[in-house]
Parts: C-alpha cells; sequence; structure tokens
C-alpha cells in the first residue's frame, strides 16, 4: 500500500490518525524528523508548488524550522510547536494556516511527492513509514481548499477528527 494517494471529494468527512510514536523512535526522534523535514524542503524548492512558499533565504528557513517542530510534536515527541497554536487545538491549527492558500488537489499530489521522495531516502522498517504516509495522505485532504470547478471549500475541523 506504500505511498498510495486517494482523491479528495469536496466536503468529504476526513479521517485520520496520528503517526505512530514508533515511526519518531525509528527515525531517530528531533534529529531524524529535523533531517527528514530539510530533505522534504530542498525538494519542495526543486518542485511545481514552490512558488507557495517564501522566496525569501531566512523566511524560507523560519518555515523549514517550524514546520520540523510540528511534526515533531504530531509524531509524538515533546511539544515544541504548542506555542504557535495560540491555545488552539493543534490539528484544527493546522488546517486553518492553509486557508490562506489557495491549494488544490494537483497541489496536494505534488506536495505528497515531494515527501514521498524524501522518506525514500529513510532506512527505517516501510510498515512504519506506511503508518506516517497514512497520516499525511489523509490529513493533506483537509488542506485542499480550491476545486477544478472554481468553487472554494474550507474542511471544518469538527467533522475530521481523529479515528
Ligand atoms: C499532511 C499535510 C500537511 C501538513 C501536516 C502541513 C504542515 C505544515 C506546517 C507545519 C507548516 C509550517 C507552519 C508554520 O509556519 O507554523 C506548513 C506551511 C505551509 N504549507 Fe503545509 N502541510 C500540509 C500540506 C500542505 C499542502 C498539500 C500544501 C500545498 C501546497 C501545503 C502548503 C503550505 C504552505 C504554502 C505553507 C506556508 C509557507 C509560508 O509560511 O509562507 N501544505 N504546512
Amino acid at each position: 500500500m506504500s505511498y498510495e494517494v486517494s482523491r479528495v471529494k469536496k466536503g468529504e468527512n476526513v479521517k485520520f490518525k496520528h503517526p505512530n510514536p514508533a515511526f519518531y523512535k525509528a527515525i531517530g526522534k528531533e534529529d531524524g524528523i529535523r533531517k527528514l523535514m530539510y530533505d522534504f524542503y530542498d525538494i519542495i524548492y526543486e518542485s511545481d508548488i514552490s512558488h507557495f512558499f517564501p522566496q525569501d533565504e531566512d523566511e524560507f528557513q523560519m518555515v523549514k524550522e517550524k514546520n520540523t517542530k510540528f511534526f515533531i510534536q504530531i509524531c509524538g515527541g515533546p511539544k515544541v510547536y504548542e506555542d504557535e497554536t495560540k491555545g488552539m487545538n493543534l490539528d484544527e491549527y493546522m488546517i486553518r494556516l492553509h486557508d490562506e492558500f489557495s491549494i488544490t488537489e494537483k497541489s496536494r499530489y505534488e506536495w505528497l511527492g515531494c515527501m514521498e521522495d524524501a522518506l525514500r531516502k529513510v532506512d527505517i522498517p516501510q510498515e512504519l513509514k506506511d503508518d506516517f504516509w497514512a497520516y499525511l495522505e489523509s490529513f493533506s485532504k483537509l488542506t485542499v481548499n480550491s476545486f477544478s470547478d472554481g468553487s472554494t471549500y474550507y474542511a471544518a475541523y469538527t467533522a475530521s477528527k481523529e479515528s
């Protein structure tokens, strides 16, 4: 089932589970997540969705670091992203943070493709990568807000609680 992607259906109730903490341990905790996320952003930089991200090097560096902190926390590590969420639930905050960007299904595929390339370089059991992938594949549906018929739809957090 590795690296499969199913399509977004506008308005669907997306269920997702946070990654298994065994993934976090196997990858090498904070250092391992940092390496994965820095690789990921290097790949993003060369991709068709690079225009979504800051072109200024310092700003891009800040996104890399915040992204790393988020993934450390969501994967079961210390709560190093907590201060960013302004008291909001972490998942809800992350969905809402993407509202300001017009994210299509195509850009979601590209984003997932960059993550797949970065994950392929990680030498840990495939079933742990599959578990992490399952989180990314489902949660990323909630960031898609712009559809091919020209309409927009912003996923409600209440419709997507962790299963
Ligand atoms: C599993 C799905 C996703 C997760 C968990 C996720 C996570 C994140 C995180 C943690 C950040 C940094 C937050 C911060 O600045 O505090 C971020 C920023 C961002 N993400 Fe995502 N993301 C996901 C999917 C996507 C997709 C599909 C796109 C499509 C293009 C995308 C585009 C962006 C953009 C444009 C930014 C902000 C860059 C900036 O601050 O200028 N994300 N994302």
